[in-house]
């Protein structure tokens, strides 16, 4: 009791600090999103994710190497495909646009660990997670696609596929998919509790990945939602995923830290496009000091327990971090 205690002592100054800091970052615990898009050349920023870029193949190598040499051990792809159409077939290309960016990041740089997206909504004409019957999205036709295209990104050299779409059963899918073709050694993160947020606009033009009729929530979780994410992740690890992931971060820290106390698998919490781009306009403005803000977002989502951040603020931070 004061006068006793005061818990001032410990805050005196830098050094006992940083002695009695619980929580600690480090450039180990990033995943750094890339966009890859198709031609030669291209490297062409996101209006509303300033610093994040849509590149070539060419670029998105070089890339590669600079996340690397900063200290980040991995990244995860998104593509940007020539041509989209209904069942989004340019999702499972042998030649598609992530397909080719994994073997030549692999080729380049082999230390860096490639993770990519499974999803159709880059794909699809449509903008959906999957193939649409009667207005929404078929559960179960989906699952196939989804796992064709994650059988052809372990086929190109990806050392980890990251499902994204939501569907029911699509990690047992996938696994199965994964183990028939011989990829038993490629784990699987999922997007086990992936909301359906308003913060994942920016993402939507980055990826060009905008539904073009209605919205996701027949698929995505409802925000309001907190036992749901419980019963996701579950099952999720039943059916196999190594990691499993919250989405977004910032506005759901109270679910990673039921997640992270639930489960003893790895947790990931994606730090989505509207967190970045909420920090990077406010930034702009003047209104906030955005190194701090990042680097304190970055820490709140590791203290409620994620184990790994996927940010587009990697490269930012680990600069920070290394000093
Ligand atoms: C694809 C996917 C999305 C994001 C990651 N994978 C968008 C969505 O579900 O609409 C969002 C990432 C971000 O906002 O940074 N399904």
């Amino acid at each position: 009791m004061f006068p006793i205690h005061r818990y001032r002592r410990l805050r005196r100054n830098g050094a006992i600090r940083r002695m009695v800091r619980e929580t600690l970052l480090s450039p180990d615990c990033f995943i750094c999103p890339l966009f890859v898009t198709y031609g030669k050349g291209i490297k062409k920023e996101i209006s509303s994710m300033p610093g994040c870029f849509q590149e070539s193949l060419d670029e998105a190598v070089n890339h590669a190497r600079r996340v690397f040499s900063l200290g980040i051990p991995s990244i995860l792809l998104f593509g940007i495909p020539e041509y989209k159409d209904e069942i989004g077939s340019s999702a499972f290309d042998e030649h598609g646009v992530v397909q080719n960016a994994v073997r030549a990041i692999k080729d380049a740089v082999p230390d860096l660990y490639v993770i990519t997206d499974v999803c159709m909504c880059e794909y699809t004409s449509h903008g959906h997670c999957g193939i649409i019957e009667k207005g929404d999205v078929s559960n179960d036709k989906t699952l196939e696609l989804l796992s064709r295209e994650a059988v052809s990104h372990a086929r190109a050299g990806a050392d980890m596929v990251a499902p994204s779409d939501m569907m029911d059963g699509r990690v047992g899918a996938i696994r199965a998919s994964l183990d028939d073709e011989g990829f038993c050694e490629v784990p699987i993160m999922s997007y086990a509790v992936k909301y359906a947020s308003s913060f994942y606009g920016p993402f939507r033009e980055a990826a060009e990945s905008t539904p073009q009729f209605g919205d996701r929530r027949s698929y995505q979780m409802d925000p309001s939602n907190r036992r749901e994410a419980s019963k996701e992740a579950a099952i999720d690890i039943e059916e196999g995923a190594d990691i499993i992931m919250v989405k977004p971060a910032l506005s759901y820290l109270d679910i990673i830290s039921d997640i992270r106390a639930s489960f003893d698998v790895p947790v990931a919490a994606y730090n989505v496009s509207g967190e970045y781009s909420l920090v990077k306009a406010a930034g702009r403005l003047g209104w906030v000091d955005e190194k701090k803000l990042m680097m304190e977002i970055l820490i709140s989502i590791k203290r409620a327990g994620a184990d790994l951040i996927l940010t587009y603020f990697a490269e930012e931070a680990a600069e920070v971090l290394n000093g």
